[in-house]
């Protein structure tokens, strides 16, 4: 009888000790949820009004933008905070998801956008597999970039070159329809007609034949 009371008690104890315990542990537990990136056509618009870093904007879904800007603009190269969105031309961007979405492209998401008037289309998204509008894959040319550069680019990051230079990117950004009237710059024009020439002649997917 006094045996089992003995029992009873010790089962006490160890169920007291197990509560408090786990309540320590919910304690430790920061009480806020890892950020989630939700993206959907409203989180994309005129590209002039996100930051300008050089010739690309940038800016943060999540509102870390002295975060993407810091990453952006250190000389030796930063991984970006999550939420980080980044463009060059109205139709591309690369947004950084939750840490652990997709560990290949250091969670990266590309996307290619439909824009007009009336805003952003999202024709295609992921990770490895997004092609752009020149039959390209949208990794296999921002992969040499991972190391140091976190998939961005630019200029001497050891990417292969794209067949369009600042002057297009840079007519591009200057007529996004999503922004309303257009900027254009003197040369803008030839830029644009240049350009629609070599897409439709099939000038750009050649190049990237002879690239791959
Ligand atoms: C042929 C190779 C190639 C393909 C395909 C390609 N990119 Fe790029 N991308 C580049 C290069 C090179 C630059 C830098 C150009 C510059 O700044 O002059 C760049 C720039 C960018 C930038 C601006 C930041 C940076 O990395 O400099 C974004 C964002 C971007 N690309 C997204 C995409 C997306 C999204 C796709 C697919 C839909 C894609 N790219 C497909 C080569 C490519």
């Amino acid at each position: 009888m006094e045996a089992a009371l003995m029992i009873g008690q010790r089962a006490m104890i160890l169920f007291i000790t197990l509560i408090s315990s786990a309540a320590s542990y919910a304690a430790a537990t920061p009480e806020s949820e890892p950020a989630v990136v939700n993206i959907d056509e409203a989180s994309f618009s005129c590209i002039r009004d996100m930051t300008p870093v050089r010739h690309f904007y940038v800016d943060n879904l999540l509102g870390d933008i002295e975060g993407t800007l810091a990453a952006a603009n250190s000389p030796e190269g930063a991984i970006y905070p999550t939420g980080s969105v980044v463009q060059l031309v109205p139709t591309e961007v690369m947004v950084k998801r939750e840490p652990g979405t997709f560990p290949a492209t250091s969670d990266w998401e590309f996307f290619e956008l439909e824009v007009d008037k009336s805003g952003s289309k999202i024709a295609k998204r992921g990770f490895v597999d997004v092609v752009n509008r020149f039959d390209g894959n949208c990794f296999a040319c921002h992969v040499p970039a991972k190391e140091k550069w976190d998939f961005i680019c630019e200029s001497g990051h050891g990417c292969e070159p794209i067949p369009i230079d600042h002057k297009m990117t840079g007519a591009l950004q200057r007529s996004d329809p999503r922004c309303g009237e257009t900027a254009l710059e003197s040369g803008d024009t030839m830029a644009l007609i240049k350009l629609k020439l070599m897409v439709s002649i099939g000038l750009t997917k050649k190049w990237l034949e002879e690239l791959f």
